[in-house]
């Protein structure tokens, strides 16, 4: 029988938990702070100024982007976390990249930097769960925002973000950067393109293998309060290429999901107890291929272990420990408002990593599979990385011969989608975008509600409508795709099929 989590790791968890709710409190108070700005910046002649909020790994990316990159556009008037130990980590960062080094802030001193640094743009990178309260107290504060993905994890946090939105007219961008990368770039072209017709329904299925899904059971991500779960933080990614790639906007969701791999039970049957606090101090070493050794990762030493005495993060909890209370297995069922039927799963514990889509069109299907390198956040390795020959991308026509397209140039973290996301983000005067990648709130909120509907099938076994979720939401900004309606161009004769 699963016996209680021990006391000190209840105890760290519940100083977690209240480090990053005392951050929310902090906020509720500040709710009513001047607006700083009062218009949009089209001066492109002076750099814009950002402020940070979350400097744990992802904040990495865009601090090294506006300081190495782009620092005649850009530049980081201020830091701030609930971790003091990793602000001053992100100060040092700033003065490798010879930056002027930014002021830092504790949470509970958000407002304080917003009047402060008089920021342009707020770039909002904590645990999934605060990113509301930031994004919406920045916005009140006349700040536009960059969100790191997912939105935000529930529907009244969403519908939050939305209302303050409607209210304050700041801008609000989500960072989807699988949307940049140019292989998913180069099957959105396609779809476009017509080639297989107009698409009736897509079979998704995305796999993690034991090592970067395992991870997500280590951190904050294994508990929904923090993350929403797989569906929400993971899956978001998944949706929202969905919904761009189909350019529709979910509407009804139907899912189950459950959480039989990572338990104390499996832990059992590999040998081991199940009931270990963290690796760090886990008896059972020697036996368990799971371990994660964070004093031989010169990275994850230093941005958790030397600094979890200041919030009790641990980076290393174990992977069978009861208290997890995120899925490892999941499907979904997804009707888009055209009419398009999406069959999704997401399996955690799979031998490899990535993905496999096909679209299935009135003119044929297209077929795309991903392999990815092995990654774990942190370890020294890219995420979202190819293996080698990783990327086939094929559309097969109605009783024609199939076509093997060269997958377009994809290098680099998220297959190269980080490097564009990052020049849209920060370069001024962009040219326009035929493939509108860059997202808002609505593609935000498009892409979460869909994981948010599925964590409550997950609980009452029910169907649920994403309008029945939030109330004001519009549809995202999406490229045409093929008429729905159109004449189509009858296949070739029935003696072409050869199999
Ligand atoms: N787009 C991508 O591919 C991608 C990849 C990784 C992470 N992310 C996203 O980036 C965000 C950060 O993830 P990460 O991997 O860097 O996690 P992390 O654990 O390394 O960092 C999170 C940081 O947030 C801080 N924090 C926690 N609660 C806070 C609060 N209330 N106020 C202020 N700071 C708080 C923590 O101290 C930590 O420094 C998440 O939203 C995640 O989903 C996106």
């Amino acid at each position: 029988m699963d016996t209680a989590p021990p006391l000190r790791s209840q105890l760290d968890r519940r100083r977690f938990v209240k480090s990053v709710s005392a951050a929310g409190m902090g906020m509720a108070t500040l709710k009513n702070a001047p607006l700083l700005h009062a218009g949009t910046i089209t001066d492109t002649s002076r750099r814009k100024r950002y402020a940070m909020v979350g400097v744990g790994i992802r904040q990495t990316m865009f601090q090294d982007a506006i300081e190495v990159r782009f620092p005649e556009h850009a530049e980081i008037v201020g830091l701030c976390d609930v971790n003091q130990g990793r602000l001053k980590l992100a100060q040092s960062r700033s003065r490798r990249n010879g930056a002027k080094v930014p002021p830092i802030y504790l949470a509970s001193d958000f407002s304080r930097m917003l009047r402060e640094t008089r920021p342009d743009t707020v770039i909002v990178t904590t645990v999934d769960a605060t990113h509301d309260e930031y994004m919406i107290r920045a916005m009140e504060s006349g700040c536009d925002v960059i969100t790191e993905k997912p939105m935000t994890t529930t529907a009244e946090k969403c519908q939050r973000i939305l209302d303050a939105k409607a209210r304050t007219g700041r801008n609000i961008k989500v960072t989807f950067n699988y949307r940049y990368s140019p292989m998913r770039t180069q099957v959105k072209e396609l779809l476009m393109s017509g080639e297989i017709g107009d698409v009736l329904s897509v079979d998704f299925r995305w796999m993690l293998n034991t090592l970067h899904g395992a991870d997500y059971f280590r951190r904050w991500h294994a508990h929904k309060e923090h993350s929403g779960g797989l569906m929400v933080h993971k899956a978001t990614h998944h949706f929202d290429l969905l919904n761009w790639w189909l350019s529709d906007v979910p509407e009804l969701v139907f899912a189950t999901g459950k959480r039989e791999f990572y338990t104390p039970k499996t832990a059992r049957r590999f040998g081991l107890s199940g009931q270990q606090e963290r690796c760090l101090t886990c008896t059972e070493i020697a036996d368990c291929n799971f371990y994660l050794d964070l004093n031989s990762r010169e990275y994850l030493k230093t941005l958790y272990l030397e600094n979890e005495y200041y919030d009790g993060y641990l980076r290393d909890r174990c992977i069978w420990r009861p208290e997890v209370d995120i899925e490892d297995t999941m499907n979904v069922l997804v009707t888009y408002r055209s009419g398009i039927t999406l069959t999704y799963s997401l399996n955690a514990f799979s031998p490899w990593s990535g993905y496999i889509a096909i679209f299935n069109g009135t003119l044929g299907r297209l077929e795309h599979t991903v392999v990815e390198r092995a990654y774990m956040s942190g370890d020294g390795t890219v995420q979202g990385g190819l293996a080698r020959g990783g990327v086939t991308t094929r559309t097969l026509p109605l009783r024609d011969s199939p076509t093997e397209h060269t997958p377009w140039k994809s290098e680099g973290p998220h297959a190269g989608g980080d490097k564009l996301m990052m020049e849209d983000l920060f370069l001024p005067n962009q040219p326009a975008d035929k493939y509108l990648r860059a997202s808002d709130e609505r593609g935000g909120a498009a892409s979460i509600l869909v994981g948010v509907a599925a964590n409550h099938c997950f609980e009452t076994g029910l169907p649920v409508k994403i309008s029945d979720l939030v109330s004001g939401f519009k549809a995202p900004d999406l490229p045409p795709g093929p008429s729905r309606t159109g004449p189509l161009p009858m296949p070739p004769p029935i003696e072409n099929i050869n199999t």
